[in-house]
């Protein structure tokens, strides 16, 4: 007898991806995907997959009790990727951010109690823990959010476990590092650069280029996380690494090179406020249970580049809307999203 997964967030990046591994991998499991569909949320993620019958599509806001109730109905475990996710609009305004990130999670977490579901696992991330100049974070390491999305998320990160500590509700958390992959909004580092790239725009480098992240294929990702689905113990946390750690100006040259586009079109510009030096996450915990990531970095920016080559139909309405944070973003750093 197969679950019923609720997936909030589907039609997101990471989250779009999971239905669809969920979809091929277990073929007697149905998914219910709530979803906002804010700018980030887009039906066309998820468009091979739509008529599916295993697969339901509920247009609402985990913020919304009687949304979360109706979609939560009958299911047996649920997986929360629904947030609004990125730093720079965080940065331009806050409020949506605590809303979803925060009080979008305790609705969640009230259902499941409520009606006794048997997993939840909450999506945080590795910005919770903050910037580390040596070494890299395990678990166990201090909580340190130094931008308002991470502070969002280690609200959201808490509240989850508050809830197993408070009520057994068999929560599982975990932290990943940076995703890259096909799906992701043109605003993250490597859409952007690329589509900037294909249309000769500069690529706006923050800073000095060399503030380092620690990259995860999406898929990864999402493998990670449906292994934890099943094998993690309720009440802990799982950091989900990448080991690919690279600073930013070494993946905007791969980036070029894989284009064949000139160095010239690197632009450095102000540093985005508070940017976080360094993430590193320790996987040691993961590994123990016998779960590793199995795409080669190299391999994988390949892939994710020639993706947005061909994929220009997906991103290029997104590229093209002019919205404030195009505004501001341009305001910001003098250089252009579109
Ligand atoms: P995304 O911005 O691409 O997608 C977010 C999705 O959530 C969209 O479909 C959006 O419509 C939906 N959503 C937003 N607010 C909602 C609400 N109130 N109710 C219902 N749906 C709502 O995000 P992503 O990059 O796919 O990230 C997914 C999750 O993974 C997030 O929780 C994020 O914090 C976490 N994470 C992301 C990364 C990364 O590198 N992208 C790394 C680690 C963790
Ligand atoms: O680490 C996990 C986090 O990774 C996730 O929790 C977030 O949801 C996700 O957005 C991401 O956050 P970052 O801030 O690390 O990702 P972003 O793609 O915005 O930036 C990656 C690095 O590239 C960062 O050092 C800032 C830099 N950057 C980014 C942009 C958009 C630039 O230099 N120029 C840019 O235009």
């Amino acid at each position: 007898m197969g679950e019923r997964v609720l997936v909030t967030g589907g039609c997101g990046f990471i989250g779009s991806n999971f239905v669809r591994l969920l979809l091929a991998e277990r073929p007697d499991w149905e998914i219910v995907n709530l979803d906002k569909l804010t700018y980030a949320g887009r039906l066309e993620n998820l468009q091979d997959v739509a008529n599916e019958p295993r697969y339901r599509f509920v247009k609402g806001d985990i913020c919304d009790p009687a949304a979360v109730a109706d979609a939560m109905d009958g299911c047996t475990m649920a997986v929360n990727f629904a947030a609004e996710t990125h730093v720079d609009r965080s940065l331009l305004g806050a409020t949506h951010f605590i809303d979803t990130d925060i009080k979008g999670v305790l609705v969640l977490l009230e259902q499941a109690r409520r009606i006794g579901l048997e997993r939840f696992v909450q999506i945080s991330t590795d910005e919770v823990y903050g910037s580390i100049a040596e070494g890299s974070f395990t678990e166990e390491s201090l909580l340190c959010p130094r931008n308002p999305y991470a502070a969002s998320k280690a609200g959201g990160d808490r509240l989850a476990f508050a809830y197993w500590a408070t009520y057994r509700v068999p929560v599982i958390i975990t932290r990943a590092s940076n995703n890259y992959g096909p799906y992701q909004y043109p605003e993250k580092l490597v859409p952007l650069f690329v589509t900037n790239a294909l249309r000769d725009l500069p690529l706006p480098l923050y800073g000095d280029g060399r503030n380092v992240r620690d990259w995860l294929h999406v898929e990864d990702h999402c493998r990670g996380v449906l292994f934890l689905l099943e094998h993690g113990e309720p009440g802990e946390v799982y950091n989900i690494a990448g080991g690919n750690e690279h600073e930013n100006i070494a993946i905007t040259h791969t980036i070029l090179r894989l284009l064949g586009k000139p160095e010239t079109l690197i632009r450095p510009v102000e540093d985005r406020v508070g940017h976080d030096r360094r993430y590193s996450l320790d996987g040691g915990k993961l590994a123990r249970l016998g779960w590793t990531p199995r795409v080669p970095f190299a391999e994988g920016l390949e892939a994710t580049v020639r993706w947005y080559v061909d994929h220009e139909w997906w991103w290029k309405p997104v590229k093209d809307h002019d919205g404030e944070f195009q505004k501001y973003y341009e305001q910001q750093y003098g250089a252009r999203l579109a």
